[in-house]
Protein backbone atom coordinates (compact mmCIF):
# COMPACT_ATOMS: atom_id res chain seq x y z
CA UNK A 1 0.00 0.00 0.00
CA UNK A 2 1.06 3.63 -0.55
CA UNK A 3 1.07 5.91 2.77
CA UNK A 4 1.43 9.75 2.50
CA UNK A 5 2.80 11.03 5.27
CA UNK A 6 1.58 14.85 4.52
CA UNK A 7 3.07 16.57 7.56
CA UNK A 8 1.26 20.17 6.06
CA UNK A 9 2.74 23.18 7.33
CA UNK A 10 5.01 21.95 10.38
CA UNK A 11 8.39 21.45 11.40
CA UNK A 12 11.30 24.14 11.99
CA UNK A 13 14.48 23.23 10.49
CA UNK A 14 15.70 21.53 13.76
CA UNK A 15 12.33 19.79 14.43
CA UNK A 16 12.23 18.21 11.04
CA UNK A 17 15.95 16.95 11.90
CA UNK A 18 15.02 14.92 14.70
CA UNK A 19 11.68 14.12 12.97
CA UNK A 20 13.48 12.63 10.09
CA UNK A 21 15.51 10.54 12.91
CA UNK A 22 12.59 8.95 14.49
CA UNK A 23 11.11 8.36 11.45
CA UNK A 24 14.01 6.50 10.25
CA UNK A 25 13.69 4.00 12.84
CA UNK A 26 10.34 2.68 11.04
CA UNK A 27 10.24 -0.56 8.85
CA UNK A 28 7.52 -1.36 7.21
CA UNK A 29 6.46 -3.23 3.61
CA UNK A 30 4.19 -0.36 2.68
CA UNK A 31 6.15 2.38 0.77
CA UNK A 32 6.29 5.68 2.86
CA UNK A 33 5.60 8.92 0.90
CA UNK A 34 7.28 11.69 2.89
CA UNK A 35 5.45 15.18 2.45
CA UNK A 36 7.62 17.80 4.24
CA UNK A 37 7.49 21.25 4.16
CA UNK A 38 9.45 22.61 0.48
CA UNK A 39 12.74 23.66 2.36
CA UNK A 40 13.02 20.33 4.36
CA UNK A 41 13.70 18.20 0.73
CA UNK A 42 17.20 19.12 0.68
CA UNK A 43 17.42 17.94 4.60
CA UNK A 44 16.10 14.46 3.14
CA UNK A 45 17.97 11.59 3.92
CA UNK A 46 16.04 8.39 4.31
CA UNK A 47 16.13 5.01 3.25
CA UNK A 48 12.64 3.94 4.45
CA UNK A 49 10.52 6.93 2.28
CA UNK A 50 10.57 8.74 -0.97
CA UNK A 51 9.64 12.27 -1.34
CA UNK A 52 5.85 13.66 -1.87
CA UNK A 53 4.96 17.61 -3.06
CA UNK A 54 2.30 18.79 -1.01
CA UNK A 55 1.60 21.03 -4.04
CA UNK A 56 3.36 22.13 -7.51
CA UNK A 57 2.99 25.39 -9.70
CA UNK A 58 0.87 25.82 -12.42
CA UNK A 59 3.70 27.37 -14.20
CA UNK A 60 7.02 25.95 -15.31
CA UNK A 61 10.28 27.51 -14.97
CA UNK A 62 11.23 31.08 -15.42
CA UNK A 63 9.53 34.37 -13.44
CA UNK A 64 6.84 33.25 -10.85
CA UNK A 65 8.32 34.69 -7.74
CA UNK A 66 7.35 32.25 -5.10
CA UNK A 67 6.32 29.10 -7.03
CA UNK A 68 8.17 25.75 -7.13
CA UNK A 69 7.82 24.08 -10.52
CA UNK A 70 7.89 20.45 -11.84
CA UNK A 71 10.99 20.27 -13.41
CA UNK A 72 12.66 21.43 -9.70
CA UNK A 73 10.48 19.18 -7.97
CA UNK A 74 11.72 16.44 -10.07
CA UNK A 75 15.25 17.38 -9.72
CA UNK A 76 15.02 16.28 -6.19
CA UNK A 77 13.59 13.04 -6.53
CA UNK A 78 10.38 13.64 -5.96
CA UNK A 79 7.73 10.87 -6.69
CA UNK A 80 4.16 12.06 -5.90
CA UNK A 81 2.75 15.54 -5.65
CA UNK A 82 -0.74 16.36 -4.12
CA UNK A 83 -3.21 18.37 -6.34
CA UNK A 84 -6.64 19.82 -5.11
CA UNK A 85 -5.95 19.07 -1.64
CA UNK A 86 -9.32 20.48 0.16
CA UNK A 87 -7.02 22.67 2.40
CA UNK A 88 -6.17 24.47 -0.90
CA UNK A 89 -8.69 24.47 -2.75
CA UNK A 90 -10.21 27.74 -1.78
CA UNK A 91 -7.41 29.36 -3.48
CA UNK A 92 -7.31 27.34 -6.84
CA UNK A 93 -9.14 27.06 -9.62
CA UNK A 94 -10.27 23.94 -11.78
CA UNK A 95 -8.36 25.40 -14.33
CA UNK A 96 -5.29 25.50 -12.37
CA UNK A 97 -5.64 21.87 -10.67
CA UNK A 98 -5.90 20.67 -14.10
CA UNK A 99 -2.37 22.94 -14.77
CA UNK A 100 -1.02 21.59 -11.86
CA UNK A 101 -1.65 17.72 -13.08
CA UNK A 102 -0.49 18.60 -16.67
CA UNK A 103 3.03 19.74 -15.31
CA UNK A 104 3.17 16.89 -13.35
CA UNK A 105 2.60 13.90 -16.09
CA UNK A 106 5.01 16.16 -18.29
CA UNK A 107 8.16 15.64 -16.27
CA UNK A 108 6.94 12.00 -14.34
CA UNK A 109 5.94 12.80 -11.26
CA UNK A 110 2.41 10.91 -10.13
CA UNK A 111 -0.54 13.32 -9.22
CA UNK A 112 -2.09 12.43 -6.36
CA UNK A 113 -5.47 13.90 -7.06
CA UNK A 114 -7.60 14.98 -3.54
CA UNK A 115 -11.75 14.91 -4.08
CA UNK A 116 -13.76 14.61 -1.16
CA UNK A 117 -17.57 16.07 -0.47
CA UNK A 118 -17.89 18.58 1.81
CA UNK A 119 -21.63 17.77 2.77
CA UNK A 120 -21.61 14.19 3.73
CA UNK A 121 -25.26 13.65 2.05
CA UNK A 122 -24.17 15.00 -1.33
CA UNK A 123 -21.08 12.21 -1.92
CA UNK A 124 -21.68 11.22 -5.21
CA UNK A 125 -23.02 14.78 -6.76
CA UNK A 126 -19.86 16.00 -5.24
CA UNK A 127 -18.09 13.61 -6.43
CA UNK A 128 -19.08 13.18 -10.35
CA UNK A 129 -18.31 17.08 -10.77
CA UNK A 130 -14.72 16.69 -10.58
CA UNK A 131 -14.32 12.94 -11.95
CA UNK A 132 -16.23 14.86 -15.17
CA UNK A 133 -13.91 17.50 -15.11
CA UNK A 134 -10.94 15.20 -15.13
CA UNK A 135 -12.72 13.37 -17.70
CA UNK A 136 -13.00 15.89 -20.08
CA UNK A 137 -10.00 17.28 -19.54
CA UNK A 138 -6.69 15.37 -19.21
CA UNK A 139 -5.93 13.15 -22.34
CA UNK A 140 -6.17 9.51 -21.94
CA UNK A 141 -2.08 9.45 -21.16
CA UNK A 142 -2.28 11.96 -18.33
CA UNK A 143 -5.55 10.11 -16.58
CA UNK A 144 -3.06 6.69 -17.15
CA UNK A 145 -1.00 8.27 -14.71
CA UNK A 146 -3.11 9.67 -12.32
CA UNK A 147 -4.24 8.20 -8.60
CA UNK A 148 -7.24 9.59 -7.27
CA UNK A 149 -7.65 10.31 -2.82
CA UNK A 150 -10.98 9.98 -1.70
CA UNK A 151 -10.89 12.64 1.39
CA UNK A 152 -13.77 13.15 2.41
CA UNK A 153 -13.75 17.09 3.42
CA UNK A 154 -16.10 16.79 7.05
CA UNK A 155 -13.20 14.06 8.16
CA UNK A 156 -10.28 15.94 7.28
CA UNK A 157 -8.95 17.10 10.49
CA UNK A 158 -11.98 16.91 12.23
CA UNK A 159 -11.90 13.53 13.90
CA UNK A 160 -14.93 12.32 12.86
CA UNK A 161 -14.41 8.88 11.06
CA UNK A 162 -15.98 7.85 8.00
CA UNK A 163 -17.40 4.00 7.58
CA UNK A 164 -16.50 1.21 5.33
CA UNK A 165 -19.45 1.38 3.13
CA UNK A 166 -19.43 5.49 2.89
CA UNK A 167 -15.81 4.94 1.19
CA UNK A 168 -16.66 1.72 -0.71
CA UNK A 169 -19.28 4.14 -2.20
CA UNK A 170 -17.23 6.92 -3.23
CA UNK A 171 -14.92 4.08 -4.74
CA UNK A 172 -17.41 2.66 -6.95
CA UNK A 173 -18.05 6.48 -8.00
CA UNK A 174 -14.42 6.98 -8.90
CA UNK A 175 -14.13 3.60 -10.55
CA UNK A 176 -16.89 4.66 -13.31
CA UNK A 177 -14.50 7.29 -14.70
CA UNK A 178 -10.89 5.69 -13.56
CA UNK A 179 -11.67 2.10 -13.50
CA UNK A 180 -7.94 1.37 -13.58
CA UNK A 181 -6.55 3.75 -10.83
CA UNK A 182 -5.39 3.78 -7.25
CA UNK A 183 -7.67 5.36 -5.08
CA UNK A 184 -6.21 5.91 -1.46
CA UNK A 185 -8.38 7.27 1.67
CA UNK A 186 -7.53 9.92 4.05
CA UNK A 187 -9.54 11.87 7.08
CA UNK A 188 -8.96 11.68 10.52
CA UNK A 189 -6.73 8.47 10.21
CA UNK A 190 -5.75 7.01 13.29
CA UNK A 191 -3.69 3.91 15.10
CA UNK A 192 -7.30 2.47 15.64
CA UNK A 193 -9.46 3.16 12.88
CA UNK A 194 -6.76 1.97 10.59
CA UNK A 195 -8.12 -1.98 11.39
CA UNK A 196 -11.77 -1.19 9.94
CA UNK A 197 -10.06 0.81 6.51
CA UNK A 198 -7.67 -1.82 6.05
CA UNK A 199 -10.35 -3.95 5.19
CA UNK A 200 -11.93 -1.50 2.33
CA UNK A 201 -10.73 -3.76 -0.16
CA UNK A 202 -10.53 -1.28 -3.03
CA UNK A 203 -8.29 0.70 -0.93
CA UNK A 204 -4.49 1.07 -2.53
CA UNK A 205 -3.23 3.38 0.14
CA UNK A 206 -3.88 6.28 2.92
CA UNK A 207 -3.09 9.58 3.25
CA UNK A 208 -2.49 10.72 6.92
CA UNK A 209 -1.80 13.95 7.77
CA UNK A 210 -2.17 14.88 12.00
CA UNK A 211 -0.60 11.60 12.35
CA UNK A 212 1.90 11.88 10.33
CA UNK A 213 3.69 14.41 12.90
CA UNK A 214 3.62 11.88 15.66
CA UNK A 215 5.90 8.98 15.48
CA UNK A 216 4.75 6.51 17.61
CA UNK A 217 1.16 6.39 16.74
CA UNK A 218 2.44 6.07 13.26
CA UNK A 219 4.43 2.91 14.05
CA UNK A 220 1.55 1.55 16.01
CA UNK A 221 -0.91 2.37 12.80
CA UNK A 222 1.52 0.53 10.41
CA UNK A 223 1.85 -2.59 13.05
CA UNK A 224 -2.12 -2.49 12.50
CA UNK A 225 -2.00 -2.07 8.57
CA UNK A 226 0.51 -5.61 8.88
CA UNK A 227 -1.42 -7.55 11.09
P1 LIG B 1 -5.85 14.41 8.74
O1 LIG B 1 -5.44 15.05 7.36
O2 LIG B 1 -5.28 13.04 8.78
O3 LIG B 1 -5.21 15.33 9.78
O4 LIG B 1 -7.34 14.43 8.81
C1 LIG B 1 -5.57 14.32 6.18
C2 LIG B 1 -5.27 15.18 5.02
O5 LIG B 1 -5.30 16.41 5.14
O6 LIG B 1 -4.96 14.67 3.96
Amino acid sequence: MIIILNNKCNFTKEEFLIYQQKLSTITTSHELVLCPSYPHFSLFSLSNCVLGSQNVATNGMGPYTGEISAEQLKSYDIKYALVGHSERRKKETPKEMLEKIQQLCKVGIIPIFCLGEEVKENQQRELEKDLLFLDNYLTSKEKEQLILAYEPVWAIGSGKFTNKEHIESASSTIKKYFPNNKILYGGSINQENISILKQCSTIAGFLIGGLSLEIENLKKLLENLEN
